[in-house]
């Protein structure tokens, strides 16, 4: 079958190598893709916000399926638009991707579906807003509604700073995102990433993982879209993955059927790992990134099998087998992210980096005159498996030390909470 892949970070980089290793694969485009993904697909610009040029597209190629990587697409309602053309997408539709591109939304299907999640209020004025967080006090979480990039997100200690995050949002630091905002109870407990392949009907678990989104050694300073990862999460014992299945991802694939906008696509539950159990943080719409770079290190079968039976509702019939090992990723970026990130550094040794068994996608490169250079804020992730997550991480900074590129720089302790647990 012939595809076409959008997107252009290591996640899409990583899904490349994957649906590049099926039998299924005829032809492979990418738009815009990027120079590791250029090494299993043909790379296409294409304006990926015109649904019609995407569609066109689709037939002059004769493309069978569409995978769409990120959530922006999504959220704008690609996977209708193309559906309508006849093509067959891989992704939720406009309405189900509203798990994503709201979070009063995704509050609120919540409360009616009683799926445990911190207690919220919704509000479109600066006034109610505070006048909630005056009478609930500290610590406190601010989000504005819409997709914000990561950056919505105001984890608040104290009340001052918890009006602050409220004003910003109502000043338009966010723009159109920021003009609603969900005001939500502070939750405690360890954090894990659980993904669901879903057909509308059924959830299938597609791998757990725990990233790390603070940019410093230690879990300290700016957040950033994820400095690191690793696959399985110890957290999410078989036990914990029962509890997640029954009290939050069946209930949402439920709620969301009956409000008549079924999930298909990849479910991306961000958890809680609380005293009282799992609870929802928020919904993701699409794989994350780095989280799928190191679940597709895991995974045994035919991604191109499983997509297509996403597609065809035919989930129900499928399982998924996982290899024992454990994944761990190493994101390089360049100076300056999560601000501006320098562009243009020259990246050497990648071939070397990789002779013992690593894996490198690429996330932010463009090739410039022959030679590989940075050209984002997340560049490299550097990513290996081990019997043990400290062995993985081993072995994937062996790599990362291959790497020639002064203007780079990376977490030093990626995958830490898991290997304390391995020695206890
Ligand atoms: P989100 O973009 O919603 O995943 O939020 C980003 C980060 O903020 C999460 O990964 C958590 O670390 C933190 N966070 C979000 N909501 C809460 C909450 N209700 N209680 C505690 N921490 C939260
Ligand atoms: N790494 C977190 C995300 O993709 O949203």
């Amino acid at each position: 079958m012939n595809v076409l892949l959008l997107g252009s970070g290591g996640r899409e980089h990583a899904l490349a190598w994957k649906i590049a290793a099926s039998p299924l694969l005829t032809r492979f485009y990418a738009s815009p893709g990027n120079p590791g993904i250029g090494r299993f697909a043909e790379l296409v610009k294409l304006d990926i916000s015109d649904h019609s040029v995407v569609a066109a597209f689709c037939q002059e190629k004769k493309i069978d399926l569409v995978v769409v990587g990120p959530e922006a697409p999504l959220v704008a309602g690609i996977a209708d638009d193309l559906r309508a053309w006849g093509i067959r997408v891989f992704g939720p539709s406009k309405a189900a991707a509203r798990l994503e591109g709201s979070k009063g939304f995704t509050k609120d299907l919540c409360a009616r579906f009683n799926i445990p999640t911190a207690a919220y209020g919704r509000f479109s004025d600066l006034a109610s807003a505070r006048a909630y967080v005056e009478k609930t006090g500290a610590p406190i979480v601010i989000k504005a509604d819409g997709l914000a990039a990561g950056k919505g997100v105001t984890v608040a200690m104290t009340l001052p700073e918890a009006v602050a995050a409220l004003e910003a949002c109502f000043d338009g630091s966010f723009g159109a995102a920021g003009a609603e905002v969900v005001v939500e109870e502070y939750m405690t407990g360890e954090e894990a990433s659980f993904f669901c392949l879903c057909d509308g009907t059924t959830a299938l678990p597609f791998g757990t993982a725990q990233d790390h989104k603070r940019v410093g050694d230690g879990d300290v300073g700016l957040n950033t879209g994820g400095m690191g990862a690793y696959s399985p999460a110890p957290v999410m014992t078989q036990q914990m993955t029962e509890r997640t299945m029954r009290e939050i991802i069946e209930p949402t694939m439920r709620g969301m059927a009956e409000i008549g906008a079924p999930f298909s696509g990849i479910l991306f539950a961000g958890l809680m790992i609380t005293d009282s159990g799992p609870k929802l943080i928020e919904y993701n719409a699409r794989f994350g990134d780095p989280e799928c770079q190191v679940l597709m290190m895991r995974l045994k079968d035919d991604l191109l099998v499983l997509l297509n039976a996403a597609v065809d509702g035919q989930l129900a019939h499928m399982s998924v087998r996982w290899s024992d090992e454990a994944a761990l990723t190493v994101v390089m970026a360049a100076r300056g992210y999560p601000g501006t990130p320098e562009k243009g550094s020259v990246i050497r040794g990648l071939d070397d980096a990789e002779q013992d068994g690593a894996q490198i996608f690429h996330a932010g490169t463009a090739m410039n005159s022959g030679a590989l250079v940075a050209n984002g804020g997340r560049v490299l992730n550097v990513t290996a498996t081990g019997g043990t997550v400290g062995e993985a991480q081993k072995k994937a900074y062996e790599a990362v030390d291959h790497i020639d590129w002064p203007e780079g720089f990376f977490r030093h302790d990626i995958g830490w909470r898991a290997v304390e647990r391995e020695k206890a």
